[in-house]
Parts: C-alpha cells; structure tokens; sequence
C-alpha cells in the first residue's frame, strides 16, 4: 500500500495503523534527505500549500513551512492576527478566497474543535489539521510517535504515560489515538481536575501519583498546564503543581530507570519540567522537533498524491 485511506488529515482518529506506518517509513526517506547537505527534493514542484494559522504557533508553523519548502512547493503564510477575518469574514469565504489564489492544500490550526471538520465538508482542497482547540494534534502524535520508534523500536507493548493538563490537551488525545492503533499502552496521570471524566471509555488508566505513573512507564510525555484555555481554577497554585507532578532529576533518580522524557514545547522549564531533565540524555524533545519536519513531509507528499 503506498496510498492514505484518507483525504485529508483532520485527526488521528479517522487514520488505520497501515496509514500511520505508511507515514513513518516515507518520513524514514525523508529524514535522510533532510540530513544531507542538500535537503531539497522536486517531489511538490507543481502544488501550492496555504498555511492558515488562527492560533500561535513557533514550532508546528515553522515546521510545516520547511517540510512544503523542502519538497519545493509553493508556500503561502497567513496569520489572523492582521487579515481580513478581523473585519467579520466567516471562516469558509477566506478560505474560500484563498483556494480562489490556485492554492491546492490547506495546513490551518483553529480555535475550535472540529473547525476543520466542518472546513472538509465546504471546500475542495485537502486539509491539514495543524491543531483545533482542544480536539486533536494529529502531526504531533505521528512525530511523537515516530519519536519513540526510533528510540524503542516497535511501539507495540510499550508503556507510555501522558502527564499534566489532559483536559485542555488536544495533544494528549491525538498521542491516545496514535499510541494505541500502534499497541502501545497508554496511562494518563495528572491533578484529576485536568482529567477528562470520558478517559477511561477511550481504554485508558488513571493515575494520580506521578511516583508510581513513573515506575511503570517506559516513555514519559509531559503536557504544559494550558493556563490560556483555563477560565476556572483546576489547582491551587503553579508552585503546588509542580510540587506534585513537577518532573526533575531528583524524582527521576529515585525512580532510577530509564525513561524516555517527551515534550511537545513550548515547555515551562520549573514547572511541569525542570530544566536539568529537559536537557538529559533522555530528553528527546530536540530529536521530536527534527522529526516533525520529516513526519509533516510525509503527510503532505501522500496526501498531494490524491491532488494529481
Ligand atoms: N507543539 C506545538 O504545537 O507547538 P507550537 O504551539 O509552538 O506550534
């Protein structure tokens, strides 16, 4: 098989285990090319990508431009903080005007949960789902993912424990999805004001200390607490969350194992992190973000094979 069963990527959920593995070993070309010294391939020459960002973004932004510039597409950037949309345009008309431009694939993150869901249903273009809202991360769950391959081998079996702000996270539930189509088992541990009360229904373990989510896991990916979605108090003070689930060197020597620290950034070094663990050894956060480039590659170049 060397074709999506999908269209476009608007979550993890819609993607089989044959896709997801389809899309590590592209990425496995691509990131050979994008070790060499020339990191450019022709494969895109022909196709135009938007890049819609109605949210912040460093990494997943500037990842995706270099994954479409480095199989040569046509880039175009816009962010809503200074387009028209401030002036009252719905969502469909500026993408609408966009695709107008000749543009042949979409890459948005949005607010909303589903916002590209309902976009797929209005347009023809083939969408990336960069982030909405709270729902799902589908790129970063693939590089998470391809992340623990190539440290682990295999994903099958393995124990991986998402820490922190479940509840506000749509990247802990894209890494839910992708984990467990690829047989990895999943537990999620965190303060449980930050746990959605759905988790267990998606086969997945709670656990409220941290101390024991540690010594049973083989691979930690920690979550920020997402203080710009939350309009409540979900804990009594950032000091006390990381008092309480805050990972550092001291916890992780008293656990004394191995595990494979993941972080998909921004991080907040004292808080859910410490700095001394973000820069170990086992610290793979740098190694996810270079993978994220060859994974976005891999996404782009199979879904642009359905657009010829
Ligand atoms: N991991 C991630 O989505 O980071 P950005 O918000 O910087 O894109």
């Amino acid at each position: 098989m060397n074709k999506l069963s999908v269209n476009h990527l608007l979550g993890i959920e819609h993607l089989t285990e044959e896709d997801i593995q389809l899309i590590f070993t592209v990425a496995d070309n691509f990131k050979q090319i994008i070790n060499r010294p020339i990191k450019k391939v022709p494969s895109l020459r022909d196709i135009t990508i938007a890049n819609l960002f109605f949210e912040n973004s460093t990494r997943t932004k500037l990842s995706f431009e270099l994954a479409e510039k480095r199989l040569s597409a046509d880039v175009v950037n816009f962010s809503a903080s200074n387009s028209s949309v401030k002036k009252g345009e719905t969502l469909i008309d500026t993408v609408n005007n966009i695709l107008a431009m000749k543009v042949d694939m979409v890459v948005m993150r949005h607010p909303t949960p589903g916002a590209h869901e309902f976009l797929s249903r209005h347009i023809d273009a083939n969408i990336i789902n960069a982030g909405d809202g709270t729902h799902e991360h589908p790129t970063q769950a693939l590089l998470d993912a391809y992340t623990i391959r190539e440290k682990h081998g295999d994903l099958a079996g393995k124990k991986v424990v998402i820490v922190g702000d479940i509840l506000h996270s749509r990247v802990a539930l894209s890494n839910i999805y992708c984990l467990q189509k690829l047989g990895a088992i999943v537990k999620v541990c965190g303060p449980l004001t930050l746990i959605p009360k759905h988790i267990k229904e998606l086969g997945v373990e709670v656990e409220v200390d941290i101390k024991k989510a540690l010594e049973w896991c083989d691979v930690a990916n920690l979550l920020r607490i997402q203080l710009e979605r939350q309009d409540t108090k979900f804990f009594p003070s950032i000091r006390e969350y990381s008092l309480k689930y805050g990972i550092t060197i001291e916890l992780l020597n008293e656990i004394n194992k191995e595990i494979t620290i993941l972080h998909p950034g921004p991080i907040n070094r004292g808080v859910e992190i410490s700095s001394e663990v973000a820069d170990a050894k086992d610290s793979v956060i740098l190694n996810q973000v270079e993978n994220g480039v060859a994974i976005r590659m891999a996404v782009i170049y199979l879904l642009a094979s359905s657009i010829k």
